[in-house]
């Protein structure tokens, strides 16, 4: 298994699986373990955080270790001292370390530099930790995902690009509805992946739809030609309707309602999105068992 957890593909899916398997276990549990007594987590985040920093957190602190917040403009770091630098000297003192990051490309030069693990919390190309909640969230309420039909409708951003490599590890079918000047220039080659500009194409028969912001952290400065450009991408209780009886909707948040969802959409039925947040909880734990355990 690969030391450091940047992106879903960098894992087997018996290893994924088992981490997902893992966190099931300590959720089921519903208690504080010992397991990490004397590990400590360090997160450095260039951006905002509700969710990924307090599950980390929170999740260390259950099985028995200690984590620690770093803005990086309360390190050296925000000072000009160099990556290389920093991943060097932090990797002597602590056992892992979560990154959220502007560019990913900080993240490949800070795992090059590591000799602990270092996890993505998010960066602009993905966001493979809100994969393993909703992954978590799907086997729960609907069981294995192979060979289901899944639809993401709005920007293909991050946390898309996750679900697109989800897609090939654990053979799903992903149907994205993107306009096309948002779709991604140079990675239209996903094993399992169909492009449309149909949202009705692409949630026909599905299993799971999820979205997300039109406007990411980062892209504040398109936003006005962004709401334009998606505005017909909105996922709605009628959206929902043109899917599986059963279907599953799912949205990593923050949302902003009445943009890429209707302003009732959380609280409907078919929504797991409480859930699906409190997993990350629980597949925090189960990644960092794996990885620091
Ligand atoms: N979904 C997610 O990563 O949320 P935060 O930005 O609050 O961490
Ligand atoms: N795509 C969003 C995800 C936030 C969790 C962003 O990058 O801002």
């Amino acid at each position: 298994m690969n030391y450091h957890f940047l992106d879903l593909n960098n894992y087997d899916v018996a290893d994924l699986e088992r981490i997902i398997e893992n966190s099931i276990q300590l959720k089921a549990k519903k208690k504080v373990s010992n397991v990490l007594e004397g590990k400590f987590l360090g997160l450095i985040f260039e951006k905002s955080s509700t969710r990924t920093r307090v599950s980390f957190e929170v999740a260390m602190t259950q099985l028995g270790g200690k984590a620690s917040f770093l803005s990086v403009n309360d390190l050296q770091l925000g000072r000009g001292e160099p990556i290389e630098d920093t991943a060097i000297v932090l990797s002597s003192m602590v056992d892992g370390l979560v990154l959220r990051t502007l560019d990913h490309e900080t993240q490949i030069k800070f795992s090059e530099n590591s000799t602990v693990p270092v996890i993505n919390g998010l960066s602009n190309k993905s966001h493979p930790c809100q994969l393993l909640a909703d992954l978590l969230t799907f086997y729960e309420e609907k069981g294995s995902i192979k060979g289901r039909k899944v639809t993401w409708c709005g920007d293909f951003n991050n946390v898309c690009f996750s679900y697109a490599q989800a897609a090939e590890l654990f053979d799903f079918d992903l149907w994205v509805a993107c306009p096309e000047e948002y779709l991604p220039k140079e990675q239209l080659n996903f094993k399992n992946v169909t492009f449309t500009q149909s949202i009705s194409e692409a949630v026909k028969n599905s299993d799971l739809i999820s979205t997300d912001v039109w406007v990411s952290m980062g892209d504040e400065n398109e936003s006005q030609e962004r709401i334009r450009v998606f505005k017909d991408y909105q996922v709605n209780e009628s959206v929902l309707d043109q899917a599986k009886s059963e279907v599953l909707f799912l949205h990593c948040l923050p949302a902003v309602k009445g943009q890429e969802i209707s302003p009732t959409l959380l609280d409907d039925p078919r929504s797991k999105v409480w859930k699906q947040a409190e997993n990350r909880l629980h597949a925090q734990k189960g990644l960092l068992l794996e990885l620091l355990g």
